[in-house]
């Protein structure tokens, strides 16, 4: 599939396994960190262009747009691309979402902080995105290359372009950097920020779709090429942002090729400088390792990605913009709320590609993540240990491989196009806290989520570069099940803190045919009353 040479191919394989390994966190262990927060050097959330033109986006509403399931179901027809498409294109996405604040016992503000539409671990938003696109009616007469700045909702010009993509075709590409989750996590920090970047392709793929687009994240370019595309080839050192992928936005009947040269885009003539995120840093040599074995040198994918028609589950009137911008993590659960065991295999059918291909068609590969379930809250159905198998080509390797007296039982009254099968009877409340680091969110939800992915095969087909794509893939499962709760009426939270092999050796897995990604739960959410709320661009107006 690629070209690498074998050896070098068989040293960058060698460098992700020893990663993958020394990143796990043991029961009576955690993957290397600094062990405290060094508060001086805590990096900026806002990346920022110093010098470059910024075009200011009008703030967009949640009222109108498509209903939540017609996103999946029957997509509204193509907006046409002007400055307001690209303002709703990152409002609901990566934008702001809201403010929060704490104050103490004399009502002095202790911190303030906001959060985005997109999540991401420690809330640290590693992920920076990046406009490439020919004229665009209301922003610019002229081709450009930009940066999207959330705190301004606006966009810097870091290039203009004298042949951009063609008018309906628009170019967004994701970068990482590593520095932020790293500054708090560590050497585990490369995984947080490529499970995030899948959050970000799941929040921008949904995005588009609520304008009738469409969104496919394109292989074919090398990670270096990619770099060059966004300029982000000229920063240096700890904090550089390092290229992650490239999403192709055209309106959904679009066929053929993308009439661009990815190449012949590459050019000079920058502007503006990255800020500086942190006064000092601790290196981390081992992430600039892996992200270099793990660079793609562009791949072509044997087996497609998912398609087929879109599932009848039926439309519940939700609003899509309103669930896409109210998504938050659950702090804590109420260890009291249930869901109908009609609502949990709805919720769960949005996540088999077979079943509800979009937004899993954004991924140029066929699925390598499947899930195991730690059912705690469901009425009518048993409590135990579920596995859902996302693709068919799962199901023969997960029986091989999880432990030889699991059930593989069909659950009464599950639909034919839900492949859940239970596994194992009882109580895993105990079970699923222990393993997410101890934090009861996995016990007191409704269910609780491993994201096994199928380790061996994937590196086997794809080369080093699927290691990242396979927490993407995670990432981008990750996104479907937020939006999910919410309009289930409960909430979400990812967990990127569990213990790898106590997982793998609870579902009786020896070696890395499947490795445990992403952890995640869902359930009914406890506010925390000492918080305060403000308007996503409070701040602009001076009000928060
Ligand atoms: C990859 C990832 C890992 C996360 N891991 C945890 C976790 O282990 N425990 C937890 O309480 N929250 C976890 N979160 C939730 C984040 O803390 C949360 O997304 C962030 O604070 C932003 O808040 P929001 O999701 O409400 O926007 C994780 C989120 C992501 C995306």
């Amino acid at each position: 599939m690629s070209s690498q040479g074998s050896g070098h191919h068989d040293g960058r394989q060698r460098t992700i396994r020893a990663y993958h390994e020394r990143t796990k966190h043991h029961l009576d262990r955690y993957a290397r960190s600094l062990g405290y927060l060094d508060w001086a050097n805590q990096p900026d959330p806002f990346r920022r262009y110093e010098g470059a033109p910024i075009s200011r986006l009008p703030l967009p509403s949640e009222e109108g747009g498509p209903s939540y399931d017609a996103l999946f179901e029957a997509p509204p027809p193509p907006e046409p691309l002007d400055a307001d498409w690209v303002s709703r294109l990152f409002y609901y996405s990566l934008a702001l979402s809201a403010w929060k604040r704490i104050r103490d016992r004399q009502g002095r503000v202790l911190d303030r902080w906001s959060l985005r539409v997109n999540p991401s671990s420690g809330n640290l938003h590693p992920t920076e995105a990046y406009l490439i696109a020919g004229a665009v009616p209301g922003l610019s007469e002229e081709g450009g290359v930009w940066h999207y700045a959330p705190e301004i909702h606006g966009l810097e010009q870091l290039r203009t372009l004298s042949l951009g993509p063609p008018p309906d075709c628009v170019l967004l590409g994701l970068t990482s950097i590593h520095w932020r989750e790293a500054w708090k996590y560590g050497e585990r920090a490369f995984r947080y920020s490529q499970l995030d970047l899948g959050h970000a392709v799941g929040a921008v793929a949904l995005a588009a779709r609520s304008l009738g687009w469409r969104a496919r994240l394109d292989d074919s370019a090398s990670t270096r090429t990619l770099a060059k595309l966004l300029g982000i080839d000229r920063q240096h050192g700890v904090e550089a942002e390092r290229a992650g992928c490239l999403l192709v936005l055209t309106p959904p009947d679009r066929t053929g090729s993308l009439g661009v040269d990815l190449a012949a885009l590459a050019g000079s003539g920058w502007r503006g400088e990255p800020n500086r995120l942190s006064p000092d840093h601790h290196p981390w040599p081992v992430i600039d390792e892996v992200e270099e074995a793990t660079e793609s040198p562009g791949l072509i994918h044997p087996e497609p990605s998912v398609s087929g028609p879109a599932p009848r589950l039926g439309d519940r009137g939700l609003s899509a913009w309103r669930i896409i911008r109210r998504r938050r993590s659950a702090v804590a659960m109420d260890a009291m709320t249930h869901i109908s065991r009609d609502a949990f295999f709805r919720l769960l059918l949005r996540v088999v590609p077979a079943a509800t291909p979009a937004p899993f068609d954004t991924l140029p590969w066929r699925p390598w993540v499947s899930l195991l379930l730690f059912v705690h809250r469901v009425e009518g159905l048993e409590r135990g240990i579920y596995a859902l198998v996302r693709h068919p080509a799962h199901d023969g390797s997960l029986r091989r491989s999880l432990r030889p007296d699991f059930l593989w039982r069909r659950p009464e009254g599950c639909p034919d196009a839900l492949p859940l099968y239970l596994l194992q009877a009882g109580d895993a409340r105990g079970v699923a806290r222990t393993i997410a680091c101890h934090q009861e969110i996995a016990s007191d939800g409704v269910f609780a989520v491993a994201m096994l992915a199928a380790f061996d095969a994937a590196l086997a087909s794809g080369g080093a570069a699927m290691y990242r794509r396979l927490f993407w893939e995670a990432g981008l499962v990750g996104q479907v099940l937020y939006l999910e709760a919410e309009a289930a009426g409960i909430r979400a939270t990812g967990i990127g803190c569990f213990f790898d092999d106590a997982l793998h050796e609870l579902a009786g897995i020896a070696e890395t045919s499947w490795q445990s990604l992403y952890h995640f739960t869902l359930g009914g959410a406890l506010e925390d009353p000492r918080l305060e709320t403000a308007e996503a661009y409070a701040h602009l107006a001076g009000e928060f």
